[in-house]
């Protein structure tokens, strides 16, 4: 009988989607996945409306030429060096096609976001995970990660700011990154898909550093709300962009011709019109709202600087049972983990929601605590 591809093993349901489809299932208020309750804005919708009927054809697999022309203005690099892709993850898989293969291995840091182990492990090559330190906040190991390097080692992938941990990499954290990535002579992968989403000082990228080894990820979806969207981009280091959008050829082609037209009419408008700062306002706001009810619920939390996740200790309590019971959905720190042990009870919440979502998610968190504890 014929029989699918071992490989298919890594198509089991993301612990993501499980619980969507549990908060979904139980009525509970998803503070799980990664998607925001605000709808894209006007300016963006608008330029959709006027892009369908107009730009409907394949465009070339590296990208609408206006698109690349307006990623390259708003990032302050040369157009020759943007390849558009379908989002942040397919540039993360081209990438990972374009890089490395069997034999090779890619260094990560755990916790980790879910698509880089699939994707590794789909170009042949093997992750190799190093856990970050958690004292009262989250720190890159750096010793730990030149010792996870090895003559296998083809890159480094990094993710700034950070997801789930919402940490941003301070400027002396990027340097010795960098140093260490010129010394055993790797690329880096530089997952920036959040780089609008900070909180206090704006995130280093990688790319400043190190223009000749570091491969930029950015995603239209989470800067401008429209993660269905499916249009993001990478920065290759010069003469690299052709041979990698080959990639791509192979696979999407192209991403959807009317949705790049649209996005590069509104990156110049969400940069003029203050867009961003409003963006990064709100979601403070949230930030705020939902850290200081679960400090004041007695939980240990872990400030984010930057995206739209914070991590929280919520010792003995389980994901499922959370879902079921307090009617809330949050990620389990064990989704973030395959080699070393995830933090006892450590939880990731999304606060891409509105404010009256976080407040009823605290109330129930706190008539659920009560009840476990009495
Ligand atoms: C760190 C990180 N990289 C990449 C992505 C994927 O971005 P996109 O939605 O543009 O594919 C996400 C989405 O959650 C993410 O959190």
């Amino acid at each position: 009988m014929a029989h699918l591809h071992p490989r298919t093993e890594l198509s089991r349901e993301s612990i993501f989607a499980q619980m969507s489809r549990l908060a979904a299932e139980h009525g509970a208020i998803n503070l799980g996945q990664g998607f925001p309750s605000n709808p894209p804005p006007p300016f963006l919708l608008e330029a959709a409306r006027r892009a369908i009927g107009t730009v409907d054809q394949y465009t070339p697999p590296i990208g609408l030429p206006q698109l690349r022309e307006a990623v390259a203005e708003d990032l302050g690099v040369s157009p020759q060096e943007v390849i558009i892709t379908a989002g942040g993850t397919e540039a993360l898989h081209a990438l990972a096609e374009a890089l490395y293969g069997p034999g090779d291995e890619v260094v990560l840091l755990e916790p980790y976001f879910d698509v880089y182990i699939p994707q590794a492990r789909m170009a042949g090559a093997e992750p190799v995970m190093v856990p970050m330190r958690l004292t009262d906040r989250w720190e890159v190991d750096l010793s730990a990660l030149e010792q996870a390097i090895t003559p296998r080692t083809k890159a480094l992938l990094l993710t700034n700011p950070y997801n789930p941990t919402g940490s941003v990499l301070s400027r002396t954290e990027a340097e010795q990154i960098v140093a260490l990535a010129r010394r055993h002579d790797l690329w880096i992968i530089s997952d920036e898909v959040y780089d609008e989403l900070y909180f206090a000082e704006p995130p280093i990228s990688l790319r400043e550093l190190a223009p000749e080894r570091v491969f930029t990820v950015g995603s239209a979806g989470k800067r401008l709300e429209a993660t269905g969207w499916r249009i993001g981009w990478i920065l290759t280091p010069p003469g690299l962009a052709p041979q990698v959008a080959g990639m791509r050829q192979w696979s999407s082609f192209c991403s959807a011709a009317p949705l790049q037209a649209a996005v590069a009419e509104a990156l110049p408008v969400a940069r003029r019109e203050g867009f961003y700062e409003a963006l990064r306002q709100g979601y403070k706001a949230r930030r705020d709202l939902l850290e200081s009810g679960l400090k004041s619920l007695g939980l240990k939390t872990f400030s984010p600087a930057g995206t739209y996740f914070l991590t929280a200790l919520l010792p003995g309590l389980e994901a499922e049972a959370l879902v079921r019971e307090a009617k809330v959905a949050a990620i389990p720190g064990s989704a973030f983990y395959i080699q070393n042990p995830a933090p006892k009870g450590l939880f990731r919440f999304a606060f891409c929601k509105t404010e009256a979502e976080i407040e009823q998610a605290l109330e129930r968190l706190e008539g659920y605590l009560k009840k476990v504890h009495s």
